[in-house]
Order: structure tokens, then C-alpha cells, then sequence
């Protein structure tokens, strides 16, 4: 995987990716949040593959969760680090599949009858793209209440680049294909 580090404020990454799905989400019946700390904190990071990321995020939460029910992303400034949350009350996932999940092709319930669509790969990227940030990705669960997925990458900053990217990444529209793409799996 290549990689792009460059500054962005990730808070604009991360909303514009999240809102571009409120829609969808909400045709669901899923009632979407997003709320921030802070307004803007700039980091280096690949902005692209971190809308991968929430993509995948976003359509298992939603795949997982039935209607009526709340998806909340939430975006904590820590200083040294910003955490992204990404909390769902649905499904939940079983103690034992909790750190699973995260292989490749691991799915809790990989029966051919199984309700969800998927081939199992989103999260071993999701946790690949991470680690190529140096960060972490852990998850919280418990069954039948709903799953919170907990996105922890370090604020640094680019060295040469000095320019930021930040308004460029507010102002351009997520990509459209990726999306459809990734939510091709759940769109009825
Ligand atoms: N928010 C969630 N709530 C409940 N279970 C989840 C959630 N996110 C992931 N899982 C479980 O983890 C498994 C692996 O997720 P992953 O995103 O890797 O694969 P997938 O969504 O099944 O397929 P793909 O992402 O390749 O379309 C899922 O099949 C599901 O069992
Ligand atoms: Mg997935």
C-alpha cells in the first residue's frame, strides 16, 4: 500500500466522509451523530485512505445495527493524539471474536444464510491503514447493546510540507465510486 502523508485537519476529513453517508444511513432508519472537541487539528496523515477507514467503519456499523437504532462518530482531542470514535448500538460482537474480527476474512457469523453481506476484509485493511499511521484501533462491545470502535492516531506533522492541506480536503467532495463501492455490499 502507498502511502500519502500530508497535513490535513483531520476533524474535516473526518466529518465531510461522515456526512457524505448520513443520508444513506438515515434511510435506514439509523439515526446518525457526529460531534467534535475541536473545530480543527492539523496532523499528518493520508486523508484518502483514512476515508477508507470510516467507510468501513460506518458500513459495518450500519450493516450491523438495526433500525431505530444511533451510530455516533466523535472526535476526541488528546493532545499528543486525536481519537476517533465510531460507536453503534447494534449487534455487538462476542468477547472472543473482539480481537478476530481484525484478520482477514474473519467474520462472527460466516454461514452462507448469514443476514450481512461482506467478504470479511474490511477491518484487516482498516487495521493495516492504521498501523501505517502509527496508530491503534481497538474495539469495546458488548452483545445486543452495540460496539464501539476506537481509532487512536498520533498528531504529528509533516515535515516538508508546510503547506495544509486542511481546506483543500474540507472543500472536495468525498469520492463518490469509493463510497458506492464500499456500501455496495448494504445498498438494498
Ligand atoms: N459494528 C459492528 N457490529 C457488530 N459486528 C461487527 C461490527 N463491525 C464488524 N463486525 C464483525 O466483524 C466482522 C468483520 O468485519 P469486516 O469489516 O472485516 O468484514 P465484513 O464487513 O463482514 O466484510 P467486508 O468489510 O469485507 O465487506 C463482520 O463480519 C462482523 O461479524
Ligand atoms: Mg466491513
Amino acid at each position: 500500500m502507498k502511502m500519502q502523508f500530508k497535513n490535513y485537519n483531520i476533524v474535516s476529513v473526518v466529518e465531510d466522509i461522515t456526512l457524505s453517508v448520513a443520508e444513506y444511513v438515515e434511510s435506514k432508519g439509523i439515526k446518525l451523530i457526529f460531534d467534535t472537541d475541536i473545530e480543527e487539528k492539523i496532523i499528518a496523515c493520508d486523508a484518502e485512505k483514512l476515508e477508507r477507514v470510516m467507510l468501513n467503519l460506518l458500513s459495518n456499523a450500519v450493516k450491523f445495527t438495526e433500525p431505530d437504532g444511533i451510530i455516533k462518530v466523535h472526535i476526541h482531542d488528546e493532545g499528543e493524539s486525536i481519537l476517533i470514535c465510531v460507536k453503534d448500538t447494534g449487534l455487538g460482537i462476542p468477547q472472543d471474536m473482539k480481537e478476530k474480527i481484525f484478520d482477514r476474512f474473519r467474520q462472527v457469523d460466516a454461514s452462507l444464510h448469514r443476514k450481512a453481506e461482506g467478504s470479511g476484509i474490511g477491518l484487516s485493511l482498516v487495521k493495516s491503514i492504521v498501523e501505517l499511521h502509527k496508530g491503534f484501533i481497538t474495539v469495546e462491545s458488548e452483545i445486543a447493546k452495540g460496539s464501539t470502535f476506537l481509532l487512536e492516531l498520533p498528531a504529528t506533522l509533516e515535515d516538508e510540507e508546510l503547506h495544509v492541506h486542511g481546506e483543500i480536503a474540507a472543500t472536495s467532495q468525498p469520492n463518490v465510486e469509493r463510497i458506492s463501492i464500499e456500501f455496495s455490499d448494504i445498498y438494498a
